[in-house]
This record gives structure tokens, sequence and C-alpha cells, in this order.
């Protein structure tokens, strides 16, 4: 059964401009992606619940406990971005143009083609367990608050991985509309990341620096290298029959667990 943790997470106060250890290109590389999920975790809720009728019971309460985690993603990230935005990130006409896409993929795809499209998005999530519980390096040198926020994040979705793509199979999704809309996913979602690292960069003023380009790659591909596990992932979404436990993160989710337990109070700093 999912456990929905509600945590405030004080993104600003405190928080250096380049909380990642490996400085800006990599910190920017993270702060991009947290512009992508308050629409995101909306788009994720509004697919799924869409397809609720297909769903048993037990299903249908999991349902529930995945709306309400993403729905305190979604909010956390909301508070994440108007921080960027302070900072001077155009975060909220990034977050603009990531609204009039998912609005675009809602008019132009049927109900059960957007699921599938966030079956794959809910994928490349999963693996941020993988990469954020797996291997300390991708946070390396990181302040305490975001590396709390990014990890309490993965674990979630490590945890709710399977509920999209269960609805998805409940509600008679093919093994063709699976593998189409992850192809689709993949390009624009990429493509956005790219836009985003760009763009903010450029805002930074460090868009032209050849150092900060190298450490971000370096970090990427070579050390700790998280796109060489996010490519095994994602070729392993195309295998006949896939699910997404037959990618085993439990081991990783449950020392999550106990490190969450264990601390005397709760991880991140409230508000
Ligand atoms: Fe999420
Ligand atoms: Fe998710």
């Amino acid at each position: 059964m999912l456990e929905v943790r509600d945590l405030r997470f004080s993104v600003g106060d405190g928080v250096p401009r380049y909380w990642h250890g490996e400085g800006r290109a990599v910190t920017i590389f993270f702060d991009g992606l947290s512009i992508f999920f308050p629409e995101g975790e909306r788009f994720f809720i509004s697919s799924v619940r869409a397809h609720k009728d297909a769903a048993g019971p037990e299903l249908k309460r999991e349902i529930m406990r995945f709306s309400a985690q993403e729905g305190i993603h979604g909010r956390e990230h909301d508070s994440y971005n108007a921080h960027l935005e302070r900072e001077g990130y155009p975060a909220a006409r990034l977050e603009r143009k990531v609204t009039r896409l998912l609005r675009f993929a809602k008019r132009a795809l049927p109900r059960r083609s957007q699921l599938g499209v966030t079956c794959a998005l809910e994928h490349f999530t999963g693996m941020m367990a993988l990469l954020l519980l797996g291997d300390d390096r991708n946070l390396a040198g990181a302040h305490p608050i975001m590396r709390d926020l990014w990890r309490w994040h993965a674990a979630e979705e490590s945890e709710h991985k399977s509920v999209p793509f269960d609805v998805f199979r409940a509600a008679g999704g093919t093994e063709v509309e699976r593998i189409g809309t992850m192809l689709l996913a993949t390009a624009f979602f990429w493509a956005k990341v790219a836009e985003h690292q760009v763009v903010m960069m450029r805002a930074d003023g460090c868009l032209l620096s050849a150092s900060e380009w190298w450490k971000l790659l370096r970090f990427l591909f070579v050390t700790p290298g998280g796109m060489r596990t996010i490519a095994r992932s994602w070729v392993r979404y195309f295998w006949p029959g896939f699910h997404p436990s037959d990618i085993d993160d439990g081991a990783l989710l449950d020392a999550w667990k106990r490190e969450y337990a264990a601390s005397a109070e709760p991880m991140p700093v409230a508000c």
C-alpha cells in the first residue's frame, strides 16, 4: 500500500543558488527537471483518474494514494520553481510552455494514449530512484534540503511506479500503444530537457562556459554516468510483456524508508 507523506521543503532560505556539489550546470540540470513537475503531475493524475472505472477496488484505492502523492510532489515543485524564478531564471515562462505542450497532448491524443504517455514518463521518474537512491554520487555535495527533496520524490516514484501501468493494462492498453507512446514521450521529453538546460544556462550567464558543459557531460555520461543507467532501463521498457516491477529497486526503496523512519524529525526542514 502506498504511503502518503505530506512533507514540506523550505527551498529558498539557506539553500545556495548552486546547491549541487558539481556546480552550476549540474544544479541547473536538476532545476530544469523541476520545471516539468507541477503541470506534469497534474497530467499524470488526470490521465490515470480518467480510467479509474476500469480498475478493481484495490487498484482504485491505489489510484487515490497515487494522486495524493503526485499532488504533494506538484505542490513542492511549485515552491521550488517559484524560488528559481526569484533567483532570476525564467521558470514561469518555461512552465507555461510545458503546460501548453501537455494541453496539446490532451487535445491531440486519445485518452488511453495519454495514459500511455503517463506510463512512459513515470518510467523515467522511476529511474530517479535507481539514480538518486542507488548511487550517492548523483547528489554528491548537495545541500541537505535539496538532497532530501529529490530523494523523497525519487522514493515515492519508485513506490507508485506500477499504478499507472496497471491502470493502462486494466483499460485495455496494448503493447503497440505502450511502445509507441514511449517513443513519442522520449522525443518530446529530451527535447524539453535540452531546451530547459540551454535557456536556464543562458539566464545564469554560463551558456558559453566550456568547463560547465564539460562538468555536466562528465556527470551525465562518465562519472557517475547516470545516462548509462537510464539507457539500460529505457531499453527494458521495450521488452515484450514488460512491467515496471521487472526493474527491482525494492532494496533501494527499503533502505530509504529505514533512513526516513530513523530520522528523529522529518527529514526536510519544515516551512
Ligand atoms: Fe511525482
Ligand atoms: Fe509519479
